[in-house]
């Protein structure tokens, strides 16, 4: 049995930095995980350039059974903090869009900046490693195919179920049971969204085309773009309202954000009516979509021909396109995944399990999801770095 301080569960973003704010603070940390290399989520990140953070973070922008538990990690270790870490590191980074902030070369710098802060702490680091049995005799007990580990502190790091073949498990959500920690009902977060019957035979003509868009859900709205899949629909926009959406919902998108389109037809009636409707369109939309929406809305003929009542159709069908998903690809392509460790079961300042002292949760396997766009990644920041001040 190996003796340690801390033993943490997971080498993804959250558990790398937990065990690196522990070990500078001289703890003895081993961090299992099942995983040949640590952080293999950041090395796919962000298209490869990991998005690792966002200029605008504000607890808003982060879904929660409890909305203001993420607050106190987030004020303590903010985005400004991380920045800091990743210039120091002489990592070169720029904003991309919206606040979102991504490495000029590969992500592999972030992960080979906590590697090397690891080493300097004292990390031990245990790879390719099954989890057994995890059971608390006063210490924690971890049994595992590298032997068995013992500590006063366990930390669980092991994120949600996105993914699974990249080797997400429910370990988080079996040991939180386990020990009596309530759990948020979980599902796939910051994924594309699917259509069957008509609504598909609509999209799948125009798979692989993007244009800028609103969608909205309720009262939430994102602006970005807009992707046509084989199978529905997916990019940015799409994928922030389906962390929103709810099965049997609809969604409201607009095609072309602040055209007003049906008005600049009008305009176009009177100057030029003997234009055919649909490539009086194309002009403001690519032309596959002008096509589509014509067909969608039962328009066709010469602008003069144009009743007001068809305008209207066409106006709606362009900015206000009403869709009901089927459901949404599952967890093996989301991003995230939404719910997980109650976190009225843990303590916000440390993470620990309010009913089990010297037991923490952190990064995605807690009910905390951030937007798109390096929200979640200062979440596993975050909250491991203030599970490493406490343990
Ligand atoms: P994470 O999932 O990173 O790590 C968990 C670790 O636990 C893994 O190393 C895993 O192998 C290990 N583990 C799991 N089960 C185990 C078991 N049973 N036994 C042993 N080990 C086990 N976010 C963002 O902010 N910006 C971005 O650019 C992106 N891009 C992005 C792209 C793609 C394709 C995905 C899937 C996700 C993103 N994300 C993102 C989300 C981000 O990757 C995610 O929120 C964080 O990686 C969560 O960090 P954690 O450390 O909590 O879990």
């Amino acid at each position: 049995m190996s003796q340690f301080d801390v033993i943490i569960l997971g080498a993804g973003a959250a558990g790398m930095f937990c065990a690196i704010e522990a070990a500078q603070r001289g703890r003895r940390v081993a961090l299992l995980d099942h995983a040949k290399a640590p952080g293999e989520k950041i090395r796919i990140s962000g298209g490869g350039r990991c998005n690792f953070t966002n200029l605008h973070i504000a607890p808003e922008r982060f879904l929660s059974d409890n909305p203001r538990f993420a607050l106190s990690a987030l004020k303590r270790y903010t985005q400004w903090d991380f920045i800091d870490r990743v210039s120091r590191a002489g990592i070169a980074w720029h904003e991309k869009t919206l606040g979102q902030l991504f490495c000029d070369d590969s992500a592999r710098e972030i992960i080979a900046m906590l590697r090397a802060d690891m080493e300097a702490a004292g990390v031990r680091l245990v790879l390719g490693t099954e989890i057994g049995a995890v059971t608390r005799r006063g210490d924690f007990h971890v049994e595992s195919s590298a032997g068995g580990f013992e500590a006063p502190r366990l930390v669980v790091a092991t994120g949600g179920k996105s993914i699974p073949k990249m080797g997400a498990t429910g370990l988080a959500y079996t040991l939180a049971r386990q020990f009596g920690l309530g759990l948020v009902e979980t599902r796939p977060g910051l994924v594309p969204l699917t259509f069957s019957g008509e609504l598909l035979d609509v999209t799948r003509p125009l798979a692989g085309l993007s244009v800028p868009a609103q969608v909205a859900h309720d009262k939430t709205t994102f602006e970005e773009g807009l992707l046509f899949t084989h199978r529905g629909l997916s990019g940015p926009s799409i994928l922030q309202i389906s962390s929103y959406w709810r099965e049997g919902a609809e969604i409201a998108v607009d095609l072309a954000p602040g055209a007003a389109i049906p008005e600049a037809l009008g305009v176009q009636k009177a100057q030029a009516g003997r234009v055919e409707v649909q490539t009086a369109l194309a002009r403001h939309l690519p032309e596959r979509l002008a096509r589509a929406v014509v067909a969608r809305a039962e328009v066709s003929g010469r602008l003069a021909d144009l009743t007001g009542r068809a305008l209207e159709r066409l106006g709606q069908a362009i900015h206000d396109w009403r869709l009901r998903p089927v459901g949404s690809e599952g967890y093996r392509t989301a991003e995230v995944t939404l719910g997980g460790v109650d976190t009225r079961d843990l303590d916000a300042r440390s993470m620990e399990a309010r009913a089990v002292p010297g037991l923490h949760f952190i990064g995605e396997a807690v009910d905390v999801t951030g937007w798109l766009g390096g929200y979640n990644f200062q979440w596993a920041w975050s909250s491991g770095w203030a599970a490493g001040q406490a343990v």
